[in-house]
């Protein structure tokens, strides 16, 4: 784990070290072969941020027979309306009937995740579920808790595990918070 790391003139400390990351994963993915052992569900990993956590979990999950998908998210902001309005771009397995599991990099005001969860509801999926490597409980907007869930963190920005800053930071192996100033 590096000391610190510098994007776009901000400074970044430690956070979750990659040994506590796969420690989690390897929780979530024990529990998640118990609760779909005889189903076949098909993991939808939410690009870009997710594809660390996605690829990670849905390995660790091999006793199980599961399919993965991935789905891009684009978000409109600082238009005259809420600023909300997110479009799924390039879902192209058929979900109908299917027991999914979206695997989101993180969860923060909850208005990514509402949406794309109506979306599926509307497409008819049999079952959704949300597993998610971070969430910021302080940061929610909406009424949702997430079925799976990494690491609970305070609302504080942070990068690395596929999480970034302007691009920047998704390679990095741990998780570095925005330090204090
Ligand atoms: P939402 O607010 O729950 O809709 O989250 C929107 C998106 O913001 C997430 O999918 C992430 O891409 C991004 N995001 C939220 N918090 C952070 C963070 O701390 N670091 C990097 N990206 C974040
Ligand atoms: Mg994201």
């Amino acid at each position: 784990m590096k000391q610190e790391v510098e994007y776009n003139g901000m400074a970044f400390e430690p956070f979750i070290s990659n040994a506590e990351i796969e420690e989690r994963i390897d929780a979530l993915a024990k529990t998640i072969t118990k609760d779909y052992k005889d189903k076949r569900p098909l993991f939808l990993c939410v690009l870009t941020g997710a594809f660390p956590f996605a690829s990670d979990l849905f390995r660790k999950c091999e006793d199980i027979n599961a399919e993965i998908a991935f789905i891009r998210l684009k978000s409109y902001e600082g238009t005259a309306t809420s600023g909300k309005v997110k479009e799924v771009l390039g879902l192209d397995a058929d979900i109908e009937g299917r027991d999914v599991i979206v695997v989101e990099d993180i969860v923060d005001t909850g208005r990514t995740i509402a949406g794309l969860l109506d979306t599926l509801r509307a497409r008819n999926a049999a079952n959704v579920r949300v597993a998610t490597l971070l969430f910021k409980p302080d940061a929610l907007k909406i009424d949702f808790k997430p079925d799976y869930t990494g690491f609970e963190i305070p609302s504080r920005f942070i990068v690395g595990f596929g999480l970034d800053i302007d691009g920047q930071g998704r390679n990095l192996n741990d998780i570095y918070v925005l330090k204090n100033k």
